[in-house]
């Protein structure tokens, strides 16, 4: 007995309702497949009677046709259907801008600190360094300052114990140098400093200073100011004129603060150098027989001179900033502002 044959329609039907691979694959198998209805009906072609297996097999080929192209169809339909969806989830605009990246650059300090350092290290001098936690003797008895000096008010700052502090400027790196070398010697000595000052717009508890040192025989006043006029040009421009003002600092004698010309007005006065013409950078002075005496130098043999620059305060007047603080709030917009500049 010949199997009734499939109701194509409800095949093309079940086909149709079809989403996912997997289920097409099941239909497939259901009717085409090795025990496939379709197979079968082909293997009763034996069984049916001489006249009417043409018609027969016409049928089933038929109907085997239909069905293959209908299961192709609804397979490149899925197909599509999954490639499509694929690309939506994967889409982006190509039209958006990219992602952009900050450049890095050195701080402003960093900058005016290395392009200083590059002017000592032209005229000789060498790179020293020093604990910023520092002990008393370093920073203020050998340098002439004891206990009871007025000096020290000045320097207040963080102490950790009696004997140990936050340096409250680059000058011990002085002592360090030439209590382990002997003269003559010419150094640059970078580095932060600290006192105990509340920030406001010209004070901050954490600065930077360095400190040059030049010990040999016969050191001069006159040798100081040549080396102090070659600085400031390099620095500030070779129109830029120096002053030395006396001054006091405990370990030098003499002491000057030294000034350079105002830059806006030439010398002439004006608002931002408080009419004066000049702006005031550095401290200075011939090294005290007292601190060559702290490091067993003696004083007779060795002379020398000694300075120290406040970098903050002279990235300030360089650039015009008003505000201290602004150097340390990490706004990008005002760092941006200095990205590969140099004074
Ligand atoms: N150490 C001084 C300060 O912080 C600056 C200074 C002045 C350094 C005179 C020197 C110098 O070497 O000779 O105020």
């Amino acid at each position: 007995m010949a199997e009734p044959l499939i109701d194509l329609q409800s095949a093309l039907e079940e086909i149709d309702k079809v989403s996912e691979l997997s289920a097409l694959q099941n239909i497939k198998a259901k009717y085409l497949g090795k025990q496939g209805v379709v197979t079968r009906l082909f293997k009763q072609l034996s069984t049916i009677p001489q006249e009417e297996k043409k018609a027969f097999g016409q049928m089933v080929n038929n109907l085997k046709k239909q069905l293959e192209s209908k299961i192709a169809e609804k397979r490149s339909e899925i197909e599509r259907r999954m490639r499509e969806e694929k690309e939506q989830k994967n889409r982006f605009d190509i039209t958006l801008p990219g992602a952009i990246r900050d450049m890095g650059a050195y701080h402003i300090v960093t900058q005016v600190m290395e392009e200083v350092q590059e002017f000592w290290l032209s005229m000789g001098f060498e790179i020293a360094t020093g604990p910023e936690v520092e002990e008393v003797y370093y920073n203020f008895e050998a340098l002439n300052t004891p206990e009871w000096h007025p000096a020290r008010d000045m320097h207040d700052t963080f102490y950790f114990n009696s004997n140990r502090l936050l340096r409250t400027h680059t000058s011990p790196i002085q002592i360090r140098v030439m209590e382990k070398r002997n003269p003559p010697l010419a150094i640059f000595a970078p580095g932060k400093c600290y006192r105990k000052d509340t920030p406001d717009t010209t004070h901050l508890p954490m600065f930077h200073q360095f400190e040059v040192l030049y010990v040999d025989r016969h050191v001069s006043v006159g040798h100081l100011k040549g080396v102090l006029e070659t600085f400031v040009k390099r620095i500030f421009g070779k129109d830029r004129k120096i002053r030395l003002r006396p001054s006091f600092f405990p370990f030098t004698e003499p002491s000057f603060e030294v000034d350079v010309s105002c830059g806006i007005c030439g010398g002439a006065g004006c608002r931002s150098c408080g009419g004066t013409g000049w702006l005031e950078i550095l401290g200075s002075g011939i090294v005290h027989p007292n601190v060559f005496r702290s490091v067993g130098y003696d004083p007779e043999e060795w002379s020398g001179f000694a300075l120290g620059m406040g970098v903050e305060r002279v990235v300030m007047l360089k650039h015009d900033i008003a505000d201290i603080r602004d150097l340390l709030r990490n706004d990008k917009r005002f760092l941006k502002k200095f990205m590969g500049v140099n004074i």
